[in-house]
């Protein structure tokens, strides 16, 4: 780890749901930060917190260019990160934190991005957009992170103050790909699952959903275990029943997405698992069908 000095600012690409929370979060605690907007401006945004009734507003700041020091987040859907890194000037200093649901994107910017600290995160705080300028925090969650590649003692420090503040509990990981897999497990259990069946995240309570998040997670246990994690079903399953019951009034990312017609994460989640199920060698039947189930959804949709 080098020592540079601590003056970096935040650089949020993009203003979905998680983009927003971490503006949001940013500007609570009065950090240096900007947001890399997707249209010309940043959208002026009002936060809502259910729980506490906190609410306020505020208007990002523009970030044209970036600068060593900045430590740049993209919780952006998997598949427009590749698009995105590539429109974007980065300095060779400066770091990059992958944010998203599912799977498969760090080869691609490690390949990219060389020699650039990078860093990959996941968090489970249950947000939704019911208008593009309005972003209203549900449930409380937990946020992991770890390093990649090329550690930084500051740039860690910065991160550990606003992610523990803001999305706490922070969960730092020397073994990262273990919470992306633990993470991945909820996202193919309830993403899917919530599409198909046109239900919040509590539906998933009912008896009847048993069977198949059993199923789901005895998949990835196995795909886990072949990759020499240490895991087993009922863990997976007790995480997901957590994220259930934490986000239980939340549509998920997936049933928004196919609901309006958008494109959804399927291939970086189930199709990850496939995927990577089929190069051992394993049988993952459940993650299949539902990988396809969702595809059709998104065709006729
Ligand atoms: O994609 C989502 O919606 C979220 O990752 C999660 C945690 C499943 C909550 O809805």
């Amino acid at each position: 780890m080098n020592n540079a000095p601590a003056a970096h600012r935040l650089v949020i690409v993009g203003q979905g749901a998680i983009g927003s929370l971490l503006a949001a979060k940013a500007q609570q605690q009065h950090l240096d930060y900007g947001v890399i907007p997707r249209n010309k401006q940043p959208l002026a945004m009002h936060y809502q917190h259910l729980a506490s009734g906190l609410s306020f507003d505020f208007t990002p700041t523009s970030v044209t260019q970036l600068s060593l020091q900045d430590i740049i987040l993209l919780p952006l859907k998997a598949f427009q990160i590749d698009n995105a890194l590539a429109h974007l000037t980065i300095p060779a200093e400066a770091s990059i934190v992958l944010m998203h649901n599912g799977m498969g994107t760090i080869e691609a910017t490690q390949t990219r991005f060389p020699s650039n600290p990078i860093l990959a995160a996941t968090t489970s705080y249950g947000v939704y957009k019911p208008h593009s300028n309005t972003l209203v925090e549900t449930g409380q969650g937990k946020t992991a992170i770890g390093w990649v590649q090329h550690p930084n003692k500051t740039v860690q420090q910065c991160l550990q103050s606003f992610l523990e503040t803001g999305l706490g509990p922070l969960y730092w990981h020397d073994n990262i790909q273990l919470a992306l897999w633990q993470k991945l497990a909820v996202n193919a259990v309830i993403n899917p699952l919530t599409a198909i069946h046109q239900i919040k995240n509590g539906g998933l309570q009912d008896p009847q959903f048993n069977n198949v998040i059993h199923e789901i997670c005895q998949e990835v246990a196995l795909v886990m275990q072949a990759l020499n994690m240490p895991v087993t079903i009922e863990a997976l399953k007790d995480n997901v029943r957590e994220v259930i019951i934490n986000t239980a009034d939340n549509y998920s990312s997936m049933n928004r997405d196919i609901a309006a017609g958008r494109p959804s994460e399927i291939d970086f989640i189930n199709g990850y698992i496939v995927q990577q199920a089929n190069k051992l060698g394993i049988d993952v039947s459940h993650n299949q069908r539902l990988w396809q189930q969702v595809n059709q959804l998104a065709q006729q949709s």
